[in-house]
């Protein structure tokens, strides 16, 4: 059972993260929820990082020995995992209230739940899959004696923007400018997926759509090339904050933390979503051995997810660090940064370093292989 605070609407709406790892679009493969990821996802070979006025090409394929990664937005994942469950007959409850879990240790915890008609509901489980994201109940419901978080805080935020206007690029150009970082990513070959570092508490008020093109225009700048970057309708418009946070353990008795619930990474890597769908891949097989009777699997999930996640949390912090303008830098700072960029586009072995990271990090940070 699938139980939402949210309506289905605004889980379908809601704009999210849009790059696909190889082994989030097998996983999806493996499920079966793969039909329109594979006539519409987008794969690309590399990305481009641009600082000091030209734009290098990382070409992951070549890096990785092939491996890529798919454009393909979370809010279709969502809609596709939706229609899917709804169609297999399982019970997705959206709008929900009155969320409670309860009874962790034992081998049946609760759920209750007030539905969208306002019935009362109390669920014997045999497990619970915390799934609620960085705000949600579950985490809390685990007595913070037993947990470790460990969390850092960037003095920047990222303004995002949907435009109706086709990329400006084939593949995602990650921006080191002095004025600050700046994203062209994709959702489609009309639409486009922008973001600008901003300060943290900016109002979005303080960026019309003029001043929003503006800024996106002079940080992507490639003096003397003629490429220049097209502007069209603002479909939306969002401020992120950027944190990187792991909280340990992921399990408690019969609740398993996933994704968001346990660990938020800054978005710089592209990692959150597929962090999440990793720890999905380890969890799924231990349920189904736990159902069994054999709880190795469930035992090992929070160290198996946590080995990733630190992994995962290492490189968004890395890729965060080395692109975004610490707000009272020094210029020491920037010359690091450049320093780094230059060796990234320079050196094979740091190129392939951000490749693999990016496409994911296979061997022992992948979840073990035939257990989807
Ligand atoms: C996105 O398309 O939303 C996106 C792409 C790459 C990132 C972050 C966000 O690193």
């Amino acid at each position: 059972m699938v139980v939402e605070v949210r309506s289905r609407a605004y889980c379908e709406a809601r704009q999210r993260a849009g790059v696909l790892e190889d082994g989030s679009v097998r996983l999806l493969r493996d499920a079966g929820v793969a039909r329109r990821l594979d006539q519409q996802g987008l794969e690309h070979g590399g990305i481009y990082l641009q600082f000091a006025g030209q734009r290098h090409h990382i070409d992951f394929r070549e890096l990785t020995g092939g491996r890529t990664v798919t454009v393909y937005a979370q809010t279709e994942v969502v809609k596709d995992l939706i229609a899917q469950r709804l169609a297999d007959g399982g019970r997705v409850h959206f709008d929900v209230t009155g969320t409670d879990v309860d009874r962790l240790t034992s081998d049946r915890p609760v759920l209750r739940f007030t539905d969208a008609g306002g019935g009362g509901h109390e669920v014997s489980c045999d497990a619970i899959a915390g799934c609620d994201g960085f705000h949600g109940i579950c985490r809390p419901a685990i007595p913070s004696r037993l947990l470790t978080v460990r969390e850092r805080e960037y003095p920047y935020a990222w303004l995002g923007i949907l435009a109706d206007v086709p990329p400006s690029t084939d593949e995602l150009i990650y921006a080191h400018h002095r004025s600050g970082f700046a994203l062209h990513s994709l959702r489609s070959l009309t639409v486009s997926r922008l973001y600008l570092q901003v300060d943290p508490d900016e109002p979005v008020a303080n960026w019309p759509d003029a001043r929003i093109w503006d800024e996106l225009g002079r940080r992507f700048d490639l003096p003397g090339t003629g490429w220049a970057l097209k502007q069209g309708p603002i479909l939306d418009k969002s401020i992120t904050p950027m944190r990187s946070f792991v909280s340990a353990p992921m399990r408690y008795g019969r609740l398993f933390l996933v994704g968001d619930a346990a660990h938020i990474v800054p978005p710089t890597g592209a990692k959150g979503l597929n962090l999440a769908m990793a720890d999905v891949a380890v969890l799924a097989p231990a349920l189904d051995a736990l159902l069994r009777g054999d709880s190795r699997l469930a035992d090992d999930y929070s160290d198996t997810c946590l080995n990733r996640v630190w992994r995962s949390t290492h490189f968004s912090w890395w890729m965060t660090t080395m692109l975004h303008r610490t707000p009272g830098a020094d210029a020491m700072e920037a010359e690091l940064q450049l320093a780094q960029l230059r060796y990234v586009v320079g050196s094979q072995a740091a190129a392939t370093s951000l490749a693999e990271n990016y496409t994911g990090y296979p061997g022992p940070y992948a979840p073990p292989p035939g257990t989807h």
